[in-house]
């Protein structure tokens, strides 16, 4: 049976100015290795891929970030201290993948290796169902913008918090794939760091 870590409710109340946080967001690679709460991950992930509107008959789940066609392609893992979890929205939990901490496989920089949280966008190929995603090169461009778009949903969050975060590119993609199990239908997008700005 699966291990699922279950989620504090978000907080949503964050009076930090929008406008503010737009203008403060900014690609920052030193981090506190202190661990976030269980409350800022639950943050985190909620601001990430959080679901906003439930599924019903008619219509599926809205989630806090766009995705084309609603597809919802994008999984989002988590890479912590105490293991690899995978993020369901819609139980608001997490579901543990492995025990082992893959923290320094997020990104190929010293200092990525460092931060206490990485993020894992990985967008699962098998749910581009609609004839705009025929070709290969639809998947891939979709899954980078809709992963763009939950990045910045977490660069906004970590602007408004104190967090510091940067998005990375510069991944051993394949590495990534065989350690986290995935499918051959599940590719790894892009990684992000996150932690703690260092106190002044
Ligand atoms: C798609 C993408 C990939 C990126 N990959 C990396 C990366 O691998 N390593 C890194 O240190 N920064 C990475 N960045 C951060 C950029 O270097 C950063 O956004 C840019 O220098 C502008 O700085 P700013 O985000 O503070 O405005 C990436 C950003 C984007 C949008």
């Amino acid at each position: 049976m699966s291990d699922y870590i279950e989620l504090p409710p978000p907080q949503k109340e964050l009076e930090f100015p929008l406008m503010r946080a737009i203008e403060q967001r900014r690609t920052k690679r030193r981090w506190d290795p202190v661990e976030l709460s269980i409350q800022e991950i639950s943050n985190l992930l909620w601001v990430a891929c959080g679901v906003t509107v439930k599924e019903t008959k008619r219509s599926k789940s809205r989630r806090t970030a766009p995705s084309a066609c609603n597809t919802q392609e994008i999984q989002l893992y988590i890479a912590l201290s105490y293991g690899l979890y995978r993020y369901e929205g819609n139980e608001h939990r997490l579901k543990e993948i492995l025990s082992d901490d893959i923290r320094g496989d997020i990104g190929t920089q010293k200092m990525m290796k460092a931060a206490p949280v990485g993020l894992i966008y990985v967008s699962d190929f098998s749910r581009f169902k609609s004839f705009l995603f025929k070709e290969e090169k639809d998947k891939w461009l979709t899954a980078a913008t809709d992963t763009g778009c939950i990045s910045e949903n977490v660069y906004l969050y970590a602007a408004a918090t104190g967090l510091n975060t940067a998005l990375l590119g510069l991944v051993n993609r394949e590495r990534l794939q065989e350690i986290m199990g995935l499918g051959v239908h599940e590719k790894v997008i892009y990684t992000q760091s996150i932690g703690r700005a260092l106190s002044k």
